[in-house]
């Protein structure tokens, strides 16, 4: 990963707060004063767990690789999607989930109106130029009351965010390094995914996005 920590800070804006549905916000930049931060905890994170590309149930390999920090990792594989509390890889528990990460998923929550989030999972996806995710819930947690949190780093992607039902509509939103996207409450369970990434090269993380996904998994 190559690092140029100040290349993006002419580009800086002021913190802009879109609303996308009635428990549901786009944190223009929320990221950005805390990107010098971020990306040495990053690769700390990704030393001990690098990323991987896993197999859905249904047999496809996922385009964007993953890794996780925290308490519980999502992974998948042929035998269906769960939450784990050890690395697949390696059988050890996921890295710890460092302090700057947590503390910017907790400040976001709260600037979206959910306070008290207490986050036991980061989900870390790399998605090089042509990866994408495709639309889905996030159901797998147990507390669907905690929010989900999601930073975006890196190469710009269009964010699909939908309804409950797949076939139904969804708003397209660009999303950009350092915007914080935050879904709860009655929206918690919207459908969401990721256009393929289109190619490029961003001054920070080169030709590729980095999404955390920062949720409540395990019981209270
Ligand atoms: C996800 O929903 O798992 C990832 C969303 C994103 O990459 O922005
Ligand atoms: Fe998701």
């Amino acid at each position: 990963m190559t690092l140029d920590l100040f290349a993006d800070q002419d580009l800086r804006q002021p913190e802009r707060h879109e609303r996308i549905g009635e428990q549901s916000w786009v944190l223009r930049g929320f990221a950005l004063p805390r990107v010098e931060q971020l990306l040495p905890a990053l690769r700390q994170v990704l030393r001990q767990a690098p990323f991987r590309q896993m197999v859905t149930p249904g047999g496809f390999t996922m385009s964007a690789s993953l890794s996780s920090c925290g308490d519980w990792g999502w992974t998948t594989d042929r035998d269906g999607y769960r939450y784990s509390a050890t690395d697949p890889h390696n059988g050890q528990p996921w890295p710890t989930m460092p302090e700057v990460i947590r503390q910017l998923a907790v400040d976001a929550a709260e600037a979206a109106g959910f306070a008290d989030f207490v986050p036991d999972a980061c989900l870390i996806n790399r998605y090089v130029p042509g990866a994408k995710m495709s639309l889905h819930q996030d159901r797998n947690e147990h507390d669907l009351t905690a929010p989900v949190v999601s930073v975006s780093l890196g190469l710009p992607a269009m964010f699909l965010f939908g309804g409950h039902e797949r076939a139904d509509r969804s708003l397209r939103i660009p999303l950009q390094h350092g915007d914080v996207v935050v879904w709860g409450g009655v929206d918690r369970l919207r459908f969401h995914g990721i256009l393929p990434v289109k190619d490029g090269h961003h001054p920070v993380l080169g030709a590729q996005r980095i999404n955390f996904t920062l949720r409540r998994a395990g019981p209270r």
